[in-house]
């Protein structure tokens, strides 16, 4: 149906680490091409919208955070629609349609979708087109790509519609002729032009035009979140320097010295065990410096950046990216504020195709991005964690401006770590552990380190203590220790059962023994506070590859299960020869010692009301720990795998069930 007037429709996106967001605006981009009108937010700016009143047809786009949450900015909206005072017909006027985000990986697959999803369902509104389900374990572009190329049928039936029954028609069209496609008269000419408009300004301009100062050091970064300034200092309390050395064993534990800054928020450092701690890294300088010499940008990299919408922008949905300071230095724009090292989405792909002069390269960049081209783009860009610097080197003749990375490089986040140790225990101080991610040299791009595991352990081992020496930091004192920006991020779950006689089971194979750590530390201190503390049972099941060399807190988990803080401590070793009688041999991963354990696991979970928590790798060790629950349930009430899914399933809903499980 051709459209002679732009029928307006709204998107709403939920986004936690930018994805959904530039889905949005994706969608956004792509409505003007279709001949709609498309107005964007973001789910928190209630103040700019209605969705009680909202007649025109809303796509919501929204990601899940952790296992089953919705993004934080969707938070305030979620409570809104789950008041149960609405209602049963509260939203009947809203026609919508929802993408959901989420990975595979995670038990509650795309959970802060369907429940937006579910719950407007409730309240009588009517979805114009099928719910879609992204999955980032298989690659969300997989269901992205047609899903949107299907909204534009199903947003102009639904527009035809409507216009037919002569419903809400005038409302929902835009009359102004105007706004109608208005660039898109053959203008070939890069989108991000029409959008973006640069001025790069020497700082000396900048400062007698404003009086002010740019900087680009990291104090900036104050700006762009509320960050605690802590220094890092290594310990190594249960491994010895030899194994820490060891390049195959890169298992790092840190310490964090929480300062007390001087607002009243840096004052109130207060975390619980179960808590994690977003750390936010700077992209590494040689990536940087290579990305400025690329673009041909290097002599500006001390110039102020400001970044303006041009006023005849095609595209309704543009915006000046608020992660991009204004009058912020380059350098410090690229270290500090932009995902440099994401993979670029097929959109972004596409955009870099229009500043690709060789012919060939133009070609094959096109191809990558197109529908037929899927499975490549898979295996050569999102399997092989290409990321623009990549695309760079391999497409040589390829010179996109600042403002198509503005507009396409999402912003930087902070990385989250579970604390490994109890404020009781070690007040002002927070404890890290964390294997530095590698990822091999391929075809497409040099061996490299995972952003922030590399960073902080660069930052590592230039403390770390020299075998039999004093350890550096201490020569060095705090103030020379080197500085990472932390901020808690509290669990809202994920914590000891406010009842300490409750029976407790743990599985935390590697750096996901962290968060139990800090609970038993917490135990520890109280027990010390209270000879007469008592506590339900406790087991911790642990497991790694050796005995000897990474066994992570060895000491402390041996003096726990001594002292009777832990009352079962299991551990298993995947990597370990057998020994002559072969007992090393069997039971290899955690869950074959649930399996060893199943009736008394079974009890705590059916009988005493106990909880099981399951801390670290999601993709396998957290499936097939859920797979052996399944099934020590199932034996222990002779029930079939279907009825024991809803006893698990109901265990998830107690609370009793709590993962903090990562990919
Ligand atoms: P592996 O590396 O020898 O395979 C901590 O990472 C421990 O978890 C290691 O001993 C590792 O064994 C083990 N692990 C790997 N895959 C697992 C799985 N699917 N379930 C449980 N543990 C697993």
């Amino acid at each position: 149906m051709p459209c002679e007037v732009a029928a307006r429709f709204l998107i709403l996106y939920g986004s936690q680490r930018g994805q959904a967001q530039s889905i949005a605006e994706e969608i956004g981009q792509q409505a003007a091409e279709h001949g709609f009108t498309a107005d964007i937010s973001c789910l928190s700016n209630q103040h700019k919208y209605n969705v009680d009143h909202e007649i025109r047809p809303v796509v919501f786009v929204v990601s899940t955070t952790g296992d089953v949450d919705p993004p934080d900015t969707a938070q305030k909206f979620v409570r809104k629609i789950k008041n149960k005072s609405l209602a049963h017909d509260h939203f009947s006027h809203l026609r919508y349609a929802l993408l959901a985000l989420g990975d595979t990986n995670y038990a509650n697959f795309c959970n802060g979708g369907k429940t937006i999803d579910s719950r407007l369902q409730q309240l009588g509104a009517k979805h114009f087109y099928a719910t879609g389900h992204a999955d980032d374990g298989t690659g969300l572009e997989v269901v992205v790509d047609p899903w949107i190329e299907g909204l534009w049928d199903a947003l102009k039936k639904l527009f035809s519609s409507m216009s037919t029954s002569n419903q809400q028609g005038t409302d929902l069209r835009d009359c102004t002729q105007d706004n109608y496609h208005k660039n898109a008269s053959g203008q070939e000419k890069n989108k991000s032009d029409l959008e973006v408009d640069l001025h790069l300004l020497k700082l000396s301009e900048v400062d007698s035009e404003k009086g002010k100062t740019i900087t680009s050091d990291t104090s900036d970064v104050e700006t762009l979140s509320t960050a605690l300034v802590a220094s890092l200092k290594q310990s190594v309390p249960t491994l010895s320097e030899s194994v820490l050395n060891v390049p195959a064993l890169p298992a790092s534990y840190l310490e964090v010295h929480l300062e007390q800054g001087s607002t009243e928020r840096e004052q109130n450092i207060a975390y619980q065990p179960g808590d994690a701690f977003d750390i936010l890294c700077p992209n590494r300088a040689s990536e940087v410096e290579e990305l400025l010499l690329r673009l041909d940008l290097q002599t500006q990299n001390n110039c102020a950046v400001q970044v303006n919408l041009l006023k005849n922008s095609s595209k309704k949905a543009a915006k000046v990216p608020l992660h991009i300071p204004q009058n912020g230095s380059l350098q410090f724009i690229l270290t500090w504020c932009l995902e440099i090292r994401s993979t670029p989405k097929k959109a972004f792909v596409r955009a870099l195709a229009d500043f690709t002069q060789n012919g060939s390269e133009k070609r094959r960049l096109l191809e990558l991005c197109s529908k037929e081209g899927s499975a490549d783009y898979n295996s050569f860009v999102r399997d092989a964690n290409v990321c623009l610097l990549d695309l760079l080197r391999a497409f040589p003749s390829c010179l996109p401006p600042l403002s198509l990375l503005f507009e396409h490089l999402t912003k930087l986040q902070p990385r989250a770590y579970s604390a490994a140790s109890s404020s009781l225990q070690h007040p002002g101080k927070v404890h890290f552990v964390f294997n530095v991610v590698e990822f091999p040299a391929r075809p497409e791009h040099p061996a490299r380190t995972g952003l922030c595991t590399g960073w902080l352990a660069d930052h590592v081992s230039s403390i770390l203590r020299p075998l039999g020496t004093v350890p550096a930091s201490e020569h060095l004192g705090t103030s020379a220790l080197p500085k990472v920006h932390v901020r808690p991020r509290p669990s809202s779950t994920f914590h000891l059962p406010a009842d300490p006689s409750i029976p407790v089971v743990m599985v935390g194979p590697g750096t996901g023994v962290a968060s139990f750590i800090g609970f038993l530390e917490q135990r520890e201190k109280e027990r010390e506070v209270n000879q007469e503390a008592t506590f339900g049972e406790t087991w911790l099941f642990f497991g790694c590859r050796h005995k000897d060399k990474d066994f992570l807190f060895r000491e402390e988990l041996e003096r726990f299960a001594h002292n009777r803080i832990l009352s079962h401590l299991i551990v298993c070793f995947s990597r370990d020869e057998p020994d002559a009688a072969g007992t090393l041999n069997s039971p290899t991963y955690v869950q074959h010692n649930l399996r060893l354990h199943a009736k008394n696991v079974a009890s705590i979970l059916l009988k005493d009301k106990g909880c099981l928590y399951v801390c670290g790798d999601a993709k396998n060790m957290a499936k097939d720990v859920n797979d052996t629950l399944l099934e020590i349930i199932g034996n222990e009430l002779q029930i079939d795998k279907l009825d024991a899914m809803k006893i698990v399933a109901g265990l998830r809903e107690e609370k009793r069930y709590l993962q903090d499980i990562w990919s």
